[in-house]
C-alpha cells in the first residue's frame, strides 16, 4: 500500500405488532436486573453492567467492533453470519466487552458491504433472519454484552424503495427526499474539463464536489434530467436532510432497532448530513488523489452547523428509552473544539460519545510519538466541558493499528502498548475485532482479488480496506475456524497459524492475554476507569506516562516505552495531588518489571508497558 491510510480524505477532514411490543416490554424489564447482577461471581464482578443516569455503563465500557461478515460463518457458505456473532458471546464475554457495535447487517446490494442499505428495518438473508437478530439481542443481554447497530443516517442504497420512486419522476413524493440538481450547461463559463468528463443531454453537474470513493459526487438519472448527489458511491445518493419527513423516516428506523432492545448505534459518516444549500465550489488543494480526481476541500460538504439540530432532536428522541442508550458517531474532525460541539459543548445534549480520531488516527504521522499521544490524550480529557472521551485505534477503514503504528519487528509489543493506551485512562475504549490477538493488515496483492470497489478503481495507488476485513483468526485450523467452507469471501491470513485466539489463550504473555488483563483491571480498579489524569516526566520524548487518580483509593501509574532501546526514568508526583511513594506492580509485559517497588531509576525494555499502583 503506498498510502499508510487507505482513507486519507476521511482521517482529516472527518480523517410491530402486539406480540413485539409484549417482547419488547419483558427485554426493557430484564435490562436493568440482568445488567445489575454482576457478571462473573467473583471478585471481578463488572463495576460496568451496572447503569445509572449518573453513572450510565457506557462511561467504563469496552466497546467492540465486529465486520459481520468476517466474525464468525455458522452456515458454511464462506461469509459470516448473526448466528456466527452469537455463538462468540461467550468468548466476547470472557474478554470482558461490553457491548458489540455491528457494521451494517441490513438487506444491501452489498456495493458498499452493507452501508448501502435497501432495508433499514430487517436483516440481510445472507447475515440471516430478523428473529436471529432478536435471539443475538436476547443472548447479548445473558451474556452482559450489549448490541450497537450501525446507523447509515447520510444515504441508502439505490436499490432502496424510497430511492427507486424519487428517481422515476419528478413530481413522486419521494423524489424531494434525496438531493437533485439540474445541473449547468455544459458550455457556461468557468466549466472545467475534468467536470465536461460528466456531461450528460449537454448538462454537467452543478460544482466540483468529489465523491469520497471516485468521480464527480453528482450522477445524472435520465428518467428525471437531473443529478443526484452522493458524497460516497452512486450507489449510496445522499438524503435530503432539509426534508423533515426524512428525519421522520430514519428515527423510526432507528425506533424500530430500540423497541427491539439495542442499547443504541454507531452513526455513521455522520458530520455529512448537511451540504451547502448555495451549492458553492470546494476550495481546490491542487494535485490529485488516489482515483484521479482533482483534491478538493471539503468545507461545504462535510461538518455543516445544521448537523448539530438534527443530533440534539435523535438525543431527545433517544433519551425516552430506558437503560441509557447511547449515540456513538463516528466524527473524523479536525480538532478537539469541533470534538467538543459534537458532545453539545457545556450543555451534553448531543452525542454522549463522539469518537476521539485525533488519538489514534494521527494521520500524516502515525508513529509512536511520546509528545503528540501526551498531547491529545490530555486535550480529550481536558477540553471536553467534563464529556466522556472514546478512544479508539483501529476499524474496518484503516489499515490496522499494529501496522501503522509497528515496527514490523516489535509489533507484538507496540500492539500491548497501544492497548495500554486503549484500557488505562478513564475513556470509554472501542476497539476492533482481531485487534486483540494482533491481526495483521494482508492487504491483496493482485487488482483481480480485490473487493472493495475502491481498491479496484483505485490500484495500484489505493488498495481498498480488505486488508483490514479478513475473517477472524480463531484458530490455527482450517479457515482459521471461521468457517467450514474452503472459499470464504475474504482469503484467510496465513499467519492464523501463529496468530489466533486458540494458541493465544495459552500463552500468558500473548497480545490476548495482554488485552483479558488490562480490562480485567480497569474493570476493578476506580483509579483505571474514573481517575483523574496527570501527565508525568511531560518533557521525555521516549516515554508517556501518567498517574491516574480518583482522590480516594490508590493512584495507578502507568508507563510506556515508545522506543526499540530501554530507558530508565524517574517519576515525580508533586503536582499531581498523589501521595505515597511505594509501588506495586498491577501488569506488565516484562518480568523484569513485575518486582518494582519505587518510581526511581525503573528502566522499561524495549516497547514496554507498566501499570502500577502507588500506596
Ligand atoms: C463510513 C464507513 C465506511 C463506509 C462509509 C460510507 O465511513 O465506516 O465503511 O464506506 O461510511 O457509508
Ligand atoms: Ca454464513
Amino acid at each position: 500500500m503506498t498510502s499508510p491510510i487507505p482513507f486519507p480524505s476521511r482521517i482529516w477532514q472527518r480523517s410491530g405488532g402486539s406480540a413485539i411490543l409484549l417482547f419488547t416490554a419483558l427485554l426493557t424489564l430484564s435490562f436493568g436486573g440482568l445488567l445489575a447482577t454482576p457478571r462473573v461471581a467473583t471478585a471481578q464482578a463488572q463495576t460496568s453492567s451496572a447503569t445509572s443516569p449518573s453513572d450510565p455503563w457506557w462511561k467504563h465500557a469496552v466497546v467492540y467492533e465486529i465486520y459481520p461478515r468476517s466474525y464468525q460463518d455458522s452456515n458454511g457458505d464462506g461469509i459470516g453470519d448473526l448466528n456466527g456473532i452469537t455463538s462468540r458471546l461467550g468468548y466476547l464475554q470472557s474478554l470482558g466487552v461490553d457491548a458489540i457495535w455491528i457494521a451494517p447487517m441490513y438487506p444491501s446490494p452489498q456495493v458498499d458491504f452493507g452501508y448501502d442499505i435497501s432495508n433499514y428495518e430487517t436483516a440481510d438473508p445472507q447475515y440471516g433472519t430478523l428473529a436471529d437478530m432478536d435471539h443475538l439481542i436476547a443472548e447479548g443481554k445473558t451474556h452482559h454484552v450489549r448490541i450497537l447497530l450501525d446507523m447509515v443516517l447520510n444515504h441508502t442504497s439505490d436499490k432502496h424503495q424510497w430511492f427507486i420512486e424519487a428517481s422515476s419522476s419528478r413530481t413522486n413524493p419521494k423524489h424531494n427526499w434525496y438531493c437533485w440538481n439540474d445541473g449547468k450547461p455544459a458550455n457556461a463559463p468557468g466549466v472545467t474539463a475534468y467536470q465536461k468528463r460528466f456531461e450528460h443531454d449537454g448538462r454537467v453537474p452543478p460544482n466540483n464536489w468529489v465523491s469520497d470513493f471516485g468521480g464527480s459526487a453528482w450522477q445524472w438519472v435520465p428518467a428525471v434530467h437531473q443529478f443526484y448527489y452522493h458524497e460516497f458511491y452512486k450507489q449510496q445518493p445522499d438524503l435530503n436532510w432539509r426534508n423533515p419527513a426524512v428525519e421522520k423516516a430514519m428515527f423510526g428506523a432507528m425506533q424500530f432497532w430500540l423497541d427491539r432492545g439495542v442499547a443504541g448505534f454507531r452513526l455513521d459518516a455522520i458530520p455529512n448530513l448537511f451540504e451547502d444549500p448555495q451549492l458553492r465550489d470546494n476550495p481546490v488543494l491542487g494535485d490529485t488523489n488516489a482515483q484521479g480526481d482533482p483534491k478538493v476541500s471539503d468545507i461545504y460538504t462535510n461538518n455543516l452547523p445544521e448537523v448539530h439540530d438534527v443530533i440534539r432532536r435523535m438525543r431527545a428522541m433517544v433519551a425516552k428509552y430506558p437503560g441509557n442508550r447511547v449515540l456513538i458517531g463516528e466524527t473524523y474532525l479536525p480538532n478537539t473544539a469541533e470534538l467538543d460541539k459534537w458532545y453539545g459543548g457545556t450543555a451534553h445534549n448531543e452525542l454522549q460519545l463522539p469518537m476521539d480520531m485525533l488519538i489514534g488516527f494521527h494521520g500524516d504521522h502515525d508513529k509512536l510519538n511520546a509528545a503528540a499521544f501526551r498531547q491529545h490524550i490530555e486535550e480529550v480529557e481536558t477540553q471536553i466541558h467534563g464529556s466522556q472521551p472514546l478512544i479508539v485505534f483501529d476499524n474496518h477503514d484503516n489499515v490496522r493499528a499494529i501496522d501503522r503504528y509497528g515496527d514490523g519487528v516489535h509489533d507484538d509489543q507496540i500492539n500491548k502498548v497501544l492497548a495500554t493506551m486503549l484500557f488505562t485512562t478513564k475513556a470509554t475504549s472501542l476497539m476492533y475485532y482481531g485487534e486483540e490477538i494482533g491481526m495483521h493488515t494482508t492487504t491483496p496483492t493482485r487488482r483481480e482479488d480485490v473487493k472493495d470497489p475502491i481498491g479496484i478503481t483505485g490500484w495500484p495507488k489505493e488498495k481498498g480496506r480488505d486488508g483490514e476485513r479478513t475473517p477472524m483468526q480463531w484458530t490455527a485450523g482450517p479457515q482459521a475456524g471461521f468457517s467450514t467452507n474452503s472459499h470464504t469471501w475474504l482469503p484467510i491470513p496465513p499467519s492464523h497459524k501463529t496468530i489466533n485466539v486458540a494458541v493465544e489463550s495459552k500463552d500468558s504473555n500473548s497480545e490476548l492475554e495482554w488485552f483479558k488483563q488490562l480490562v480485567a483491571l480497569r474493570r476493578d480498579l476506580p483509579a483505571l476507569h474514573s481517575g483523574h489524569i496527570t501527565m508525568l516526566d511531560t518533557s521525555n520524548p521516549d516515554v508517556l506516562s501518567y498517574v491516574l487518580s480518583t482522590g480516594t483509593g490508590p493512584a495507578v501509574v502507568v508507563a510506556m516505552n515508545f522506543t526499540a532501546t530501554p530507558k530508565t526514568i524517574t517519576l515525580n508526583l508533586a503536582g499531581s495531588g498523589v501521595k505515597g511513594k511505594t509501588v506495586k506492580t498491577l501488569a506488565a509485559d516484562d518480568a523484569s518489571l513485575k518486582s518494582t517497588t519505587t518510581l526511581k531509576n525503573v528502566t522499561l525494555p524495549p516497547f514496554a508497558s507498566w501499570v502500577a499502583s502507588v500506596q
